[in-house]
């Protein structure tokens, strides 16, 4: 966070945040260990998908170099500047299931030479393969990202995966590297992350977990030279595809390999498992929440189904542990987000609004990704620009930051801080069938400095917040807050923004207490500095 210089000494800060008091506040106590630091939290969790679907690539990112919208080699300024502001640090492209149809070849050269497709994925939707590889590696350098390449399994090949990335990243001098400076790039570009197929237990080859162990195995074979490879997820709960994928495909037992650990050191088959889940109002994937409009029971239906979130990285995670005790496979959340009704009008889109329950949602969903640090090594919102939870929405020439941009603004102080554990009590939001802890909060240090991040998704109360910081001694603390009035409280294109973050009013740090109140739905996030550190177990990260 970019604060100015008169606000660093900040006891009360200027603020102008809506706090509806339906109910009465309640009190919540947050304890951070600063003597039990944690693993580092990757800042590949922040991390974006993008697909060719709806207007996520053209539109959203692509715009062609003749477009009046400005653009520089076809890739729109605006949103480039605006990703560049809150570092994002990797795209996975091009799917989703449009990666299970996508053949690479159709998509190099001459633009104009290019073969129009259809994108039997979404909406059978003409897809002019102007946005290919140089495209998205340009796109990927213009924001100072890393390429995460999903490839295509379910109607590619091995064969064909292997060339793409020889294509992408054999030297200059080999033949794939002559025809990749003949389409203008000569300098060779690094992969380090390969997705080997996308949902195959679904649209990426209707594989049972045994049949895709045996395809990944193979796929290992030719890839494994090029990058850290990430095997295709798990659908949500599914933890019979982890325990199968583990068994089959992370354990060959060489007959001159002592034991199955010094295989895994010497040569890891699988760098990350990847999980995908997505939120609705409730856990029904046919009935979904209208973006705007709802009602309390459906904040509370869909904050519900966010939690299951910690359950399922705790679960995959305790399969891990069985099968790589060492810590070395990492879990991928390559897709992740709300998924509401989408417009009748072009439901193949995939576009919706992005209100503050999307804000919460997310603050809540990366809290979870820090907390489990260990071994969440990525993540993936699904997906980046106009298409579920986005990060931006374009209308044309227009665009706008969305909620869910904000939180990820606001969290960048995570990025590659030390993880430290956060005690919360707290009482629960209850609302009919629903039950869930109130508050959610996560902290992590860099250089001395800690950031921690508290959601209060209660819709009604705010929460008088008591921190304290176990072997640390804070006496300064600002932040910004996310909040408004309404549930479904948005930007449009042409309006302010109601959720832009405020300086948050009203942070007291008393003898090492830091209080503060989070207002109902709101996401905080605080910036601690010490003036003297207790123990030498608090050492700066
Ligand atoms: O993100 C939209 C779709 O959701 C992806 O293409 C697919 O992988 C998932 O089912």
């Amino acid at each position: 966070m970019n604060f100015p210089r008169r606000m660093m000494f900040a006891v009360a800060l200027a603020c102008s945040a809506t706090t509806p008091s339906h109910a009465q506040a309640f009190d919540a106590h947050i304890t951070i260990e600063a003597d039990r630091p944690g693993a580092v939290i990757s800042p590949n969790i922040y991390g974006q998908f993008v697909e060719h679907l709806g207007r996520g690539v053209y539109e959203g990112i692509w715009v062609g170099p003749d477009s009046p919208i400005p653009n520089t080699r076809g890739i729109r300024n605006d949103v480039v500047a605006a990703l560049r502001r809150v570092r994002i640090p990797l795209v996975r492209w091009p799917g989703g299931c449009f990666a299970e149809l996508y053949h690479w070849r159709d998509a190099i050269g001459p633009r104009e030479q290019r073969p129009r497709g259809v994108n039997t994925a979404w909406g059978d939707e003409v897809e002019t393969n102007q946005f290919g590889t140089h495209e998205f590696m340009d796109f990927v350098e213009q924001i100072g990202a890393q390429p995460f390449i999903s490839v295509n399994v379910a109607s590619g090949s091995p064969a064909e995966a292997q060339a793409w990335l020889q294509y992408m990243t054999g030297p200059a001098a080999s033949g794939p590297g002559q025809e990749r400076a003949k389409n203008g790039h000569e300098a060779p570009w690094k992969i380090p992350f390969i997705g080997v197929g996308n949902e195959t237990w679904g649209c990426g080859g209707n594989m049972t977990a045994e049949h895709y162990s045996d395809v990944y195995r193979q796929y290992v074979s030719v890839l494994k030279p090029y990058g850290t490879l990430i095997a295709s997820d798990a659908n949500s709960d599914d933890y019979a595809w982890t325990e199968t994928l583990l068994t089959r495909a992370l354990f060959r037992h060489p007959p001159d390999m002592p034991t199955t650990l010094a295989y895994i050191g010497k040569q890891a088959q699988i760098g990350m498992i990847s999980v995908h889940f997505y939120t609705f109002a409730g856990n029904d994937w046919g009935k979904k929440s209208a973006a705007v409009g709802f009602k309390e029971e459906d904040w509370a239906a869909a904050m519900d189904r966010t939690w299951k979130t910690d359950d399922l990285i705790s679960r995959h995670t305790a399969i891990l542990d069985r099968h790589d005790p060492d810590g070395k496979v990492g879990i991928a959340f390559s897709e992740w987000g709300a998924w509401w009704a989408t417009e009748q009008n072009r439901p193949s889109n995939l576009y919706q609004a992005n209100t503050l329950r999307d804000a919460v949602i997310a603050g809540l969903t990366l809290n979870i990704f820090q907390n489990h640090a260990a071994r969440v090594r990525m993540a993936n919102l699904a997906q980046m620009v106009n298409v579920l939870q986005a990060l931006i929405l374009t209308d044309k020439e227009k665009m706008l930051l969305t909620p869910t941009y904000h939180v990820f603004d606001l969290y960048q102080g995570h990025q590659g801080g030390t993880l430290l554990p956060a005690r919360v009590t707290a009482p629960d939001y209850a609302l009919k069938a629903v039950k869930i802890p109130s508050v959610s909060a996560s902290a992590s240090r860099v250089n001395g400095v800690i950031t921690v991040s508290l959601v209060n998704l209660d819709p009604r109360r705010a929460a008088n917040l008591r921190l304290e910081v176990q072997g640390g001694h804070y006496s300064e603390a600002r932040g910004r807050v996310i909040t408004a009035e309404s549930l479904d409280a948005r930007p449009t294109f042409d309006g302010p923004d109601p959720l832009a973050p405020r300086a948050i009013d009203g942070v007291h740090v008393r003898d090492g207490v830091v209080s503060v109140v989070a207002p109902a739905k709101s996401i905080l996030v605080l910036e601690l500095r010490a003036t003297a550190l207790k123990s030498a177990s608090a050492q700066p990260h």
